[in-house]
């Protein structure tokens, strides 16, 4: 069981659905001095599992992106970078990591900020030059930050799959088979994990759900490209819990060993 962390509960609740990956900002639009405050200070307080933590760069980041082919995806002009780590001795370090960051994405949102994970499409080594990395700390992922243009251009359209990286699984997909029978607060909390983001878009989570309790577990099989699922799952479990708290029910996460995840108990 863990802490229980603070969560803005109805702040974060809305930025979700106002959350999506952004990838070209304006070039030279830096972030206003509160609001990199704010980012910092989010950083320093969301720490809710030992290990895991965001660090705000509030530094142009153009050169740390790289495209997919040649140039294309490339994340364009961001004024700033988030990074994700976790120290690898640290138990359900993937999960935990990836909650944590997500909550640091998700305060972004609310601010009125762009943001997209990346794990893949940047250069790891020129990110930890900005970063005091500990031994042992794994820099998981890197996030631009700053103010998204505003309309998508063709190739930030042609990354998003013109809209089919929204599409989500159906609950049924997800494992779920009981959905009728749950009540309002499983259903809700499992709508608000279905829509977090994943790697490629890959939904590797799977859920089941009874009427006090909610398991994450790894569903799909296949091959992870070289990033943790369990990472991605990680970022779902705090689309749980936030969902929960708006419905208001608090709970506790139990930590699961492969291929399950973790399980959420309602308290109270
Ligand atoms: C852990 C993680 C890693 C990601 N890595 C990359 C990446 O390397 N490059 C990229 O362009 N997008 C990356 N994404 C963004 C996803 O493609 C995007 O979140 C997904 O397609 C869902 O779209 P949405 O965020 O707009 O809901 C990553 C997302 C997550 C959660």
């Amino acid at each position: 069981m863990n802490k229980q962390p603070e969560i803005p509960c109805s702040r974060w609740y809305d930025a979700i659905s106002k959350r999506g990956a952004r990838r070209h900002f304006i070039k030279n639009r830096p972030i206003e001095p509160e609001l990199a405050s704010a980012l910092e200070n989010i950083c320093a307080r969301f720490t809710p599992y030992e290990g895991a933590r965001a660090i705000f760069v509030n530094k142009p980041a153009d050169s740390l992106f790289k495209g997919i082919i040649g140039g294309i995806g490339k994340i364009k002009n961001p004024p700033a970078f988030i990074a994700f780590t976790g120290i690898q001795e640290a138990g359900s370090i993937d999960e935990k990591s990836g909650y944590t960051g997500e909550g640091i994405i998700l305060e972004a949102t609310a601010l009125g900020l762009n943001t997209c994970w990346v794990a893949g499409t940047y250069y790891p080594e020129k990110a930890a030059k900005y970063l005091d990395l500990k031994e042992n700390e794994k820099l998981y992922a890197i996030s631009p930050v700053g103010y998204a243009v505003n309309e998508k251009s063709f190739e930030e359209k042609l990354m998003s799959g013109f809209g089919t990286t929204k599409k989500r699984h159906s609950p049924s997909r997800l494992g779920v088979t009981n959905w009728e029978e749950l009540p309002e607060w499983v259903r809700g909390s499992l709508e608000a994990a279905r829509h977090a983001p994943s790697a490629i878009n890959r939904q590797p989570w799977g859920f089941s759900a009874d009427e006090t309790s909610i398991m994450v577990y790894v569903r799909t099989r296949g091959g992870d490209h070289g990033f943790s699922k369990r990472f991605d799952c990680g970022i779902a479990m705090l689309h749980v819990e936030i969902a929960a708290l708006h419905f208001g029910i608090k709970g506790e996460w139990e930590f699961l060993s492969d291929p399950q995840v973790a399980r959420f108990h309602r308290v109270g």
